[in-house]
């Protein structure tokens, strides 16, 4: 009795609280009538086995399903871990470790060009890899004792107190002179500096003859060469733009000896005397150039900025040419310099020049998709065995598609192709799925994360229109909620709309088409979207023919990259 007592408290209990309950009891017991309703009764044992397989059924169906959602809980978190721990790195070539890029470098043609000194000038886009390819290269180049490398990153005050100096020449000689002295001068004692440093590193008792003949020179000179790059700059530029008074002003103003005089040009040549011979160590001097741009965005002058960037150019052939030939103290040594220019200063620097076609260049190009996505998989690689598959990057991290294509696929034509671009849009990728508690990056965090990528996409190419009269965000927010495959007269309607006259309507179209904002179709749903003019002339001779022959007039598609921010529905392609 005491026994029934206890198990009808228990199954109270488990009553009161909700709990799937079973009561049994023979069938002649007369139970209590608070529970006689609940008891099931059993006349024999198989009776008694089919009440309970009855109620067991559900519950054990329920208790299998709590304890699959459980371990898909845990299993969900410990992916969750590991996504937010997955990390491409940053975006932007100077805010990453050394080390990483080193690791995870992908060399380009380009890269491999600088290496061997073959060519001058490198011309990308915003995001293609400028910086990054100089401090590789920087380091690479270091990693031989005999190379002297030297670095120039002008900041963005130092090109504007240059551009303000240009403005004040009248003459057009005056100018081209002034511009050439300056960089000569830049270039000679940021030679000097690197390799006074250099020498600085050894006891000078172990310094050769000519290497403390140099080293007392550039001590003697002191603050012109010795100062940092931008303090030397800075001091000529405000002895040009200032003078001093009376005799002085007027000798700087518009002639060859004032310019000289303030550029220190006869210091130079001492310096260059004593420069050649100290650098019997020296195998190589590699100049690295970058961030020539940085005045772009602010400055009004653009022809001016130009017209620096061209005379630099000049001078580039030149300097490495001089010492060659022993020019530079009597003594030859190899030399090669290295420009990183933006595709569209480059575009400007080309329309000052006389000779256009003698600019050559090499173009960091990432036209091929398998190339491009090295770089994320390489990022992915570094820290993992050898063993390691980059393919496990998208079978673990990500959903298999999206919008019927693969993701891998998806992403890459989504992007212009540019390593920031496919960097900054699976960071958004991964970042949105983490906020959300995803396992792996689904459908649905990368359409959220590509219209952050879009508006991203967008203010970079509006940079790359710095120093165009007509507003181009204007331009290209007047396309929003439009469709994505525009015609003549969409195209003509949306530019009359934001205020573009009509004779301007074809450049306009062009410019669009150089910042592959548009893409011309060229054969029947094919569009080019065209990184440089040639192409893109190319592609203009293709496109008007396919109209002809299609009879349905031009067409245009706007690249996938701005879709998202500009709400225009993405077709498929
Ligand atoms: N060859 C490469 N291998 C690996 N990563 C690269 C490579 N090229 C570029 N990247 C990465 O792509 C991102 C953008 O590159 P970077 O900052 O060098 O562009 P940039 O051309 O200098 O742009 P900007 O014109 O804005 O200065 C950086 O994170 C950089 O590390
Ligand atoms: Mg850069």
């Amino acid at each position: 009795m005491l026994h029934t007592a206890r198990q009808s408290f228990v199954a109270g209990l488990a009553y009161g609280l909700n709990k799937s309950l079973l009561m049994l009891s023979e069938s002649d017991v007369l139970a209590p009538l608070d529970y006689r309703d609940l008891l099931r009764r059993y006349d024999n044992a198989r009776n008694a086995k089919t009440e309970l397989d009855v109620w067991l059924d559900p519950v054990e169906k329920e208790f299998a399903r709590e304890t699959d959602q459980a371990k898909s809980r845990a299993h969900t978190i410990r992916l969750a871990s590991e996504l937010k721990g997955l990390r491409f790195g940053e975006y932007i070539a100077e805010n990453e470790s050394r080390d990483k890029l080193d690791a995870c470098f992908v060399p380009t043609a380009a890269y491999n060009a600088a290496i061997e000194g073959t060519t001058t000038l490198f011309v990308g886009r915003k995001g293609s890899g400028k910086s990054a390819n100089l401090l590789r290269l920087e380091r690479e180049l270091a990693g031989d004792s005999r190379n002297l490398v030297c670095v120039i990153k002008p900041v963005a005050y130092e090109m504007q107190g240059l551009v303000d100096l240009l403005r004040k020449y009248e003459k057009r000689d005056s100018k081209g002179y002034a511009v050439d002295a300056l960089w000569k001068y830049v270039l000679y004692t940021e030679i000097a500096r690197t390799l006074r440093a250099r020498l600085d590193k050894r006891h000078n008792s172990t310094w050769t003859d000519s290497e403390q003949w140099f080293g007392q020179y550039v001590d003697q000179q002191g603050d012109i060469i010795l100062d940092d790059f931008s303090v030397r700059l800075e001091n000529c530029v405000d002895l040009l733009l200032e003078g001093r008074t009376g005799e002085w002003e007027d000798k700087v103003k518009d002639t060859r000896l004032g310019i000289s005089e303030a550029l220190h040009v006869n210091a130079l040549g001492g310096l260059l005397k004593a420069l050649g011979p100290a650098m019997e160590r020296i195998g190589r001097v590699c100049i690295l150039i970058d961030n020539l741009d940085k005045a772009w965005e602010r400055s009004a002058d653009i022809s001016v900025l130009a017209e620096l960037i061209l005379g630099l150019l000049g001078i580039a052939q030149r300097v490495p040419r001089d010492l060659r030939l022993g020019k530079v103290g009597g003594r030859a040594v190899e030399a090669s310099l290295a420009v990183f220019l933006r595709s569209d200063i480059f575009d400007n620097v080309r329309r000052v020049a006389r000779e256009p076609d003698k600019l050559l260049s090499t173009r960091l190009d990432w036209s091929d998709p398998e190339m491009l996505v090295r770089v994320l998989e390489e990022r992915f690689m570094v820290g993992r065995e050898d063993s390691a598959d980059p393919r496990q990057l998208w079978d673990r991290y990500f959903c298999e598609s999206v919008q019927g294509k693969s993701t891998r696929e998806y992403l890459l034509s989504t992007i212009l192709p540019r390593p920031r671009d496919l960097i900054f849009f699976t960071n958004a990728c991964v970042s949105v799925a983490v906020n959300r508690g995803h396992g792996r990056v689904e459908p649905g965090d990368i359409e959220e994360a590509e219209k952050q990528y879009s508006q991203y996409a967008l203010e970079s190419v509006l940079v790359e229109s710095t120093g165009e009269e007509i507003d181009m965000e204007g331009v290209t927010f007047a396309f929003a909620d439009g469709e994505q495959v525009v015609s003549e007269t969409d195209v003509t309607d949306v530019l009359s709309g934001a205020g573009v006259s009509a004779k301007e309507h074809l450049r306009v179209i062009d410019r669009l088409c150089g910042l592959t904002f548009l893409g011309p179709e060229v054969g029947d749903g094919i569009y080019n979207y065209c990184e440089d003019a040639q192409a893109y002339k190319l592609a203009q001779v293709r496109a008007s023919s396919f109209a002809r022959r299609s009879e349905r007039g031009r067409r245009w598609r706007i690249h996938p990259a701005f879709c998202g921010f500009l709400e225009v529905g993405r077709e498929s392609d």
